[in-house]
């Protein structure tokens, strides 16, 4: 059974520099986030940071019945909810994805990064864009958003490619940032 979604505000409270965010992402947000992948066959997407959902459902709303999400995210009250929503094609992983190993390099579709990494080192940044792209196909989808362009410079360098968004309705507005593994 779905329980009621933890707070995403309270936890913020709680570690600001962990969740990064004192709202959870809008509707809108996921839609930028989502735009330009092809859900018309089956795809394996990664999303980086589950929280308590909000873009999580958005994915699974998007993708055909024989697609997977595997949603990677360290807040074990998170987890725990992510864990509880029954959807099949939903795998929850409880690690930081620099340390993942189940899933296969060269073999996801899209990665969606909801991960602050404006409060990352630059070393833990590198490691991140190198895991990433270690495990999308080739002309797979990478997203991240951020509410500022901090990052904007390294994520073009470690692609080679950049496409910005905006997302003006989401609390606070965020930039949207769209790579492909080439
Ligand atoms: C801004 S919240 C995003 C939540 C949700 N996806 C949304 O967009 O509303 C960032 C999430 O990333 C998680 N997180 C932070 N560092 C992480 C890491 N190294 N590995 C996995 N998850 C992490 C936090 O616990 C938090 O739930």
């Amino acid at each position: 059974m779905n329980k009621a979604r933890p707070n995403l505000t309270r936890e913020a409270f709680k570690n600001l520099r962990q969740i990064g965010s004192l709202v959870e992402s809008s509707p809108y947000l996921s839609k930028k986030l989502l735009k330009g992948i092809d859900f018309s066959k089956p795809v394996h997407i990664v999303e980086l940071g589950g929280g308590n959902g909000a873009v999580t459902r958005s994915i699974l709303n998007a993708i055909s019945p024989n697609s997977r999400v595997s949603t990677v995210e360290i807040h074990p009250e998170f987890v725990k909810h992510l864990r509880s929503i029954e959807d099949n094609r939903l795998e929850v992983l409880n690690e930081c994805i620099s340390k993942n190993q189940s899933i296969a390099e060269q073999s996801v579709d899209a990665v969606i990064s909801c991960l602050p990494i404006a409060n990352f080192d630059t070393a833990k940044k590198k490691e991140l864009l190198t895991k990433v792209k270690s495990l999308l196909k080739p002309a797979g989808q990478f997203r991240q958003f951020q509410y500022s362009l901090l990052d904007y410079g390294q994520v073009k360098a470690s692609f080679g490619n950049m496409q910005l968004d905006y997302c003006l309705f989401n609390i606070p507005p965020a930039f949207v940032y769209k790579s492909i593994n080439l």
